[in-house]
């Protein structure tokens, strides 16, 4: 146990976020908001933990997620008659989006469902800049009855067009967009076994976490980093050539589509993501080293998962999605709108999130003006303005001072504004200072603004 001198601080791989910085989460996530309201997404809220088993099936039990990173426990049983249960905090929400789906029996309405969320995730996976045991995610789902449409090539395109959209409202500046088809979960067992075949003359060449998912996930090689390992991931067999003629056409449509939508991409194709349940499009977003992730460039990810509804025991729902890592979508915004101050570049629309200063502030003179400051400050709250209340204890200057680092006006109250219903006013920008009938206040400081 710790002494009780030594603070105790937050889990590692977890932070506080406050204010100022959480102005810019609440600027972003309104963004988001507006952005999904505009194509049609209504907001989902699923628990934060499930039954383990949702994961291992849903995500795949031989993926890094699955096997190394979930915070799982066994939850005690209340009785006798109940069993214990093993539990996990989400390491993602599209299991969970999924799951809700087929228990709410969404499918039977018959229509697409185009749901977002927002909120934490876990991973214990190890900490640095852009990566955390608990972060945060925007996301949306997009699923359906094959009747309702989910299947089309459209829908891919609208969701990755609606995501350009969104980065570009934020301001984001530089990402870029990479995507792939992994075709169905046919076309990909063709593959890996391709790969596996491929791998196995050349395995004893490369890295040792590589020759271990030679064996366990040879899809997995295609993301490796290691620079001594490209030149042979490079030479291995495309994913792109075991593709059957339904994926390579879904595929030849999303880039027609988003090509009339000019949205600018690149394929790429080693990309095949690190969960089981994706099947044909798959795409991430980068954004370029140094612009705020080091080494964590991926901004998010997504796919479609044609299959996962019935992997959980539900009827057929394919889908498609995208997860955005807000922290590093954050810190992204943070760093360009570094960059960018210190080039001397005009306002990046990302600067609309620096926080505002109040419209007033009460200073009541001596203590006893302390009830009728705060009756003023409700009055005043009511009516919509943004008020900080001083205290009576503290001396003028004292007051101006805190005045003047949190809003743009001081309201003085002392003895003789409060027996003749009236305040005195200064405005800081111009220096003027007025004294003012309580009637004509509200007023008054509204157009000061
Ligand atoms: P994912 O690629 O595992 O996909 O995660 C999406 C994004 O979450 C990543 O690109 C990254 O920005 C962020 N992220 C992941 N792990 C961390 C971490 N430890 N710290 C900070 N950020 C992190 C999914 O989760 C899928 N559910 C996305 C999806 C939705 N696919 C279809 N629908």
């Amino acid at each position: 146990m710790s002494t009780p001198s030594s603070p105790l601080k937050a889990v590692r791989g977890t932070r506080d976020l406050l204010p100022p910085e959480t102005a810019l989460w609440v600027h972003v996530e309104s963004v988001a908001r507006s952005v999904f309201s505009r194509y049609g997404f209504g907001e989902i809220r699923t628990p934060i933990f499930e039954a383990t088993e949702l994961f291992a099936r849903g995500v795949g039990e031989e993926t890094d997620i699955v096997s190394k990173e979930m915070y799982t426990w066994e939850d005690r049983a209340r009785a006798q008659s109940e069993k214990a249960q093993s539990l996990t905090l989400r390491p993602e929400n599209t299991a969970g989006v999924v799951r809700a789906y087929i228990e709410h029996k969404l499918g039977e309405r018959g229509d697409l469902q185009k749901l977002f969320y927002i909120g934490p995730q876990f991973r214990r996976e190890r900490p640095q800049r852009g990566r955390y045991r608990q972060f945060w995610q925007i996301g949306v789902e997009v699923l359906g009855p094959v009747s309702s449409g989910a299947e089309s090539p459209i829908r891919d395109a609208e969701v990755l067009e609606m995501l350009a959209t969104l980065l570009d409202e934020l301001g984001i500046r530089n990402w870029q967009f990479q995507l792939n088809s992994v075709g169905s979960s046919e076309d990909r067992q063709r593959y890996n076994a391709a790969l596996r075949e491929a791998l196995a003359p050349i395995k004893h060449q490369l890295c040792e976490d590589n020759q271990r998912r030679a064996e366990t996930n040879p899809l997995r090689v295609l993301d490796s980093k290691d620079p001594n390992d490209q030149d042979l991931i490079n030479a291995l067999p495309k994913i792109a050539d075991y593709l059957d003629e339904a994926s390579r056409d879904h595929f030849a449509a999303v880039l027609a589509a988003l090509d009339a939508s000019s949205v600018p991409y690149t394929i790429n194709p080693r990309l095949v993501r690190g969960l089981d349940y994706y099947t044909r499009t798959t795409f991430e977003f980068t954004v370029p080293d140094g612009q705020g992730l080091g080494t964590q460039n991926a901004l998010l990810g997504g796919g479609r998962y044609d299959g996962l509804s019935e992997m959980l025991g539900g009827p057929k729902a394919p889908g498609i999605g995208f997860a955005i890592g807000e922290d590093r979508l954050i810190l992204t915004l943070q760093a360009q709108a570094e960059a960018a101050k210190n080039a001397g570049a005009p306002g990046l629309a990302s600067e609309t999130w620096v926080s505002k200063k109040l419209d007033a502030y009460i200073a009541p003179m001596g203590p006893e003006r302390n009830p009728a400051a705060l009756a003023l400050a409700r009055e005043l709250r009511r009516a919509g303005l943004s008020i900080e209340v001083g205290d009576g204890t503290f001396r003028l200057k004292k007051s101006f001072e805190a005045a003047d680092k949190v809003a743009h006006t001081i309201i003085i109250l002392g003895e003789d504004e409060v027996a003749t219903n009236t305040a005195t006013v200064k405005t800081f920008a111009t220096g003027e200072q007025k004294k003012i009938s309580r009637a004509d206040l509200v007023e008054a400081l509204n157009s000061k603004q």
